[in-house]
């Protein structure tokens, strides 16, 4: 056992409100996401449409809010008008980005109806790799406006007599990375997207327009991209993109354990090229971040196994890609890239978990009548995603520092709080590999309190992973004492919890 952690709070403060886009994720057409994971026509549990009712049941078990569709990379080449119309009369197309082929059988109209029953807010990427401002447009004519032009009257046609009404819109993506389909300069891109914008506006003043960042953090361009975008895009867009992969070097799981302080400085970093830029929305705030991509992804493996395995073969329809499995680590690590966004909320307008299933997914599903399943970090999302509503609270922690190689210094608790009305709760990582600590938690007149936790199960170990066959990693109890207004709970090493306190008038 550590010394004690003594963490306080003071739950009248105010705060920003916690913004619930910040719980989105992300299909992208891409591996196993959407066929053989929502989409399975064959399965027992598919629907007349040909979607999981065993996936969907997981999909709202979860509670995200936003679903990012079609891609990623894939939107790069995608022309959407291959995916409307009779499914019988759709092309089959090469996805260059996946090295896959896409047969269609899903597009715009299955998908915002799955959406729709997920309980999904629908974020469209449009393609400004090979394409440009008129599909844009098309595509947003075609989806929002009521009737009466060639494409509503399409739409219409296509069995949806009201718009869709989709919001949120990406313009393109990862378009500084090298590897993107039609990959530009910041200049290229920033006059793209402005131009786009300007041409979405006048279709439908009611789009919100999220403008991409850049692919990483380790990009040489990185800052650079994000202050000629946003001088292109000023008073035209309302977000700029954040994407953020977090990978375990096995010989250095401290730096690992920290990547929330990673992406804190990332989030700070943008947040003061936005801040130098003066970058404005069209209702003159400041853009927001959007951290549309982000999540734990095994690069490695996708570089040394996945790509070449599908790059130099055929062209399959939905191989198996990058379907990693995450183990209790992985857990907590995504539970504290939670607590970060929480924490940044000021700034942060939303996030997008990606994927949402197989691919890098809390979901994973078997085909042919087999199981869908949660993976380990499956838990500590549901669980922020269900009860980070109101105000967004800081916490200030007194305890025991961990130095990392690549992160520096960092508290072995991190945690954030959020309150609403009379209930709080705080959210806490424990990101010691050696020791138990006892917490102290100290945040006024409390009248009841609960906790679960997510930790390295019994007869597990830190590399515990969940499969179709069992789920060792769970929820689990968490005993908490009160006196004196003070919480009592043990955190042990390597958990992720979550605590609920009533508070007392
Ligand atoms: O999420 C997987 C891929 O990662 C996305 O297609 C791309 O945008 C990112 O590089």
């Amino acid at each position: 056992m550590t010394s004690p952690t003594r963490i306080s709070l003071d739950p009248r403060q105010p705060g920003p409100e916690v913004p619930r886009r910040l719980f989105g994720t992300f299909v992208e057409h891409m591996g196993r996401c959407v066929y053989d994971g929502i989409h399975s026509p064959g399965h027992a549990s598919a629907d007349a449409a040909g979607f999981r009712s065993d996936v969907l049941a997981l999909v709202r078990e979860l509670g995200a809010t936003v679903v990012r569709y079609p891609g990623g990379n894939f939107v790069s080449g995608y022309r959407w008008e291959d995916g409307v119309g009779p499914r019988e009369d759709r092309p089959v197309r090469l996805d260059a980005a996946w090295h896959s082929t896409e047969t269609n059988q899903v597009g715009l109209h299955e998908f915002a109806d799955w959406a729709d029953a997920a309980g999904l807010e629908v974020m469209e990427a449009v393609n400004l790799g090979t394409r440009g401002v008129a599909e844009a447009a098309d595509l947003l004519e075609y989806a929002n406006h009521p009737s009466g032009t060639a494409l509503s009257d399409r739409r219409r046609a296509n069995g949806r007599d009201e718009p869709f009404g989709i919001r949120l819109w990406c313009l393109g993506n990862e378009m500084d990375g090298p590897w993107q389909i039609g990959h530009k300069t910041a200049d290229e891109y920033g006059r793209l997207a402005a131009e786009t914008a300007r041409m979405m506006r006048f279709i439908d003043p009611t789009v919100e327009l999220v403008a991409a960042g850049s692919s990483n953090h380790e990009m040489p361009t990185f800052g650079e991209w994000e202050r000629t975008v946003l001088r292109h895009t000023a008073g035209l867009v309302d977000h700029i993109s954040v994407h953020a992969y977090y990978e375990e070097d096995p010989t250095d799981p401290a730096s690992f354990l920290a990547s929330g302080a990673a992406l804190d400085r990332y989030i700070g970093e943008v947040v003061d090229i936005i801040d130098e830029v003066d970058a404005r929305t069209p209702d003159g705030a400041p853009v927001g971040i959007s951290v549309d991509e982000w999540n734990v992804w095994n690069q490695t493996r996708w570089n040394e196994v996945d790509k070449p395995r599908v790059f130099t073969g055929d062209w399959p329809i939905a191989p198996r890609l990058i379907e990693d499995d995450y183990t209790v680590t992985d857990a907590v690590v995504v539970g504290s890239l939670l607590i970060t966004l929480l924490r940044r909320a000021d700034r942060v307008s939303m996030a997008n978990l990606a994927q949402l299933v197989n691919v890098i997914a809390p979901i994973r599903t078997e085909p042919d009548g087999g199981p869908a399943w949660r993976q380990t970090t499956f838990h500590p999302f549901r669980l922020t995603a269900e009860a980070a509503i109101g105000r967004v609270i800081p916490v200030d922690v007194r305890g025991e520092r961990i130095s990392t190689a690549r992160h520096g210094e960092v508290d072995a608790v991190d945690a954030i709080a959020t309150v609403d009305g009379d209930v709080a709760h705080v959210f806490l990582a424990h990101r010691s590999l050696d020791a138990a600590t006892e917490i102290e938690l100290g945040l006024g007149a409390v009248a009841s309190a609960e906790a679960v936790v997510i930790t390295i199960p019994e007869g597990g170990d830190r590399t515990t992973t969940n499969s179709a066959d069992a789920e060792p990693v769970a929820p689990a109890d968490l005993p908490v004492e009160v006196a004196d207004g003070i919480l009592r709970f043990t955190l042990p090493p390597l958990a992720w919890a979550r605590v609920r306190v009533q508070l007392a008038s």
